[in-house]
């Protein structure tokens, strides 16, 4: 499976602060937006990762970032001049792509679950159409809404129901397999003039291949498009840090436990990362530095 990360997007929910800037690449408390769906991806043990954003910011993601080589992954960059719909990320990657799967993450969703690693790991294993991810809310209307069958398939999907069928919220994480590249090339733009993703998981959901896994209680999901919810996520992410003395998403850590980089590559980052932040010591203390 190969991942892509879209990352573009106006951002108009959290203006003026992303009036200069991408919006994922803003803090959440310790770090970049981004390393939360790249914390997503790696976990799910995807190594090649296409990162699309604004051409405008496409160099500060490849000075971030890199050629992944560093965290013993392989980036790709690709421009999304327009918001052309979360769909249009296919598009973007096909050749990317190629013959394989694709785990699909919005730039600005955070995920955070004991044993998401292993689920991840075993929906992408068992993969057959389209697997999405649900997170039960207590505003459905606010959200993408699965209704599913006795059997957990998904029935229908509605986009903010007045009347929701369920509580199920359709997350920024989308596991497809290859066949959503010629899928995609059948949508048209929406009336807001964007390739929809509902429309994309619908094709699956009449096809009967669209599976939707809850990730339900003892989860955080966030996105983190409006102030308040970046806030959120990020006070979140500094209470478990501090309570419990680990790092959520640090994609040094995880890069070397599921052993992407060896000890000394690691130990290479933490002597760059210095001590000066608990950040850095973190990485640090791991190989005993
Ligand atoms: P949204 O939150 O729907 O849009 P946005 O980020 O532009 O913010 P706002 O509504 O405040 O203007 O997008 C969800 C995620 O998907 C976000 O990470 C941006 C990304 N995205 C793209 O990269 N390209 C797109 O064409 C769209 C629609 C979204």
């Amino acid at each position: 499976m190969r991942g892509i990360i879209l990352a573009g997007g106006s951002g108009t929910r959290l203006r003026p602060i992303t009036g200069v800037t991408s919006k994922q690449l803003l803090p959440v408390y310790n770090k970049p937006m981004i390393y939360y769906p790249l914390s997503v991806l790696m976990h799910a043990g995807i190594r090649e990762i296409l990162i699309i954003s604004n051409p405008r910011f496409l160099d500060t993601y490849r000075e971030l970032l890199g050629d992944g080589r560093w965290l013993g992954l392989e980036f790709s960059y690709a421009g999304q001049p327009h918001p052309a719909g979360i769909a249009d990320a296919l598009r973007i990657g096909r050749d990317f792509a190629g013959q394989e799967d694709i785990g699909l993450i919005l730039g600005d969703n955070i995920f955070y679950s004991t044993g998401l690693p292993s689920l991840l790991r075993s929906e992408r294993d068992r993969l057959a159409g389209c697997t999405l991810f649900g997170y039960p809310v207590t505003d459905p209307e606010r959200y993408g809404i699965a209704e599913l069958d006795e059997d957990g398939a998904i029935r229908a999907l509605t986009e903010k129901p007045e009347k929701p069928a369920s509580n199920l919220a359709v997350t920024g994480l989308y596991f497809y397999d290859n066949e959503a590249l010629s899928l995609v090339s059948r949508l048209t733009p929406s009336s807001r003039g964007e390739l929809e993703i509902t429309d994309l998981n619908r094709l699956y959901v009449e096809q009967g291949r669209a599976r939707l896994v809850n990730l339900g209680r003892g989860s955080a999901w966030f996105d983190t498009g409006t102030h308040d919810s970046l806030l959120d996520a990020a006070t979140f992410v500094q209470l478990i840090e501090k309570r419990q003395g680990i790092r959520i998403s640090c994609i040094e850590e995880i890069a070397y436990r599921m052993g992407f980089i060896d000890a000394e590559q690691l130990h290479r980052i933490g002597r760059r990362l210095g001590d000066a932040t608990d950040y850095g010591q973190y990485v640090r203390s791991l190989v005993g530095t």
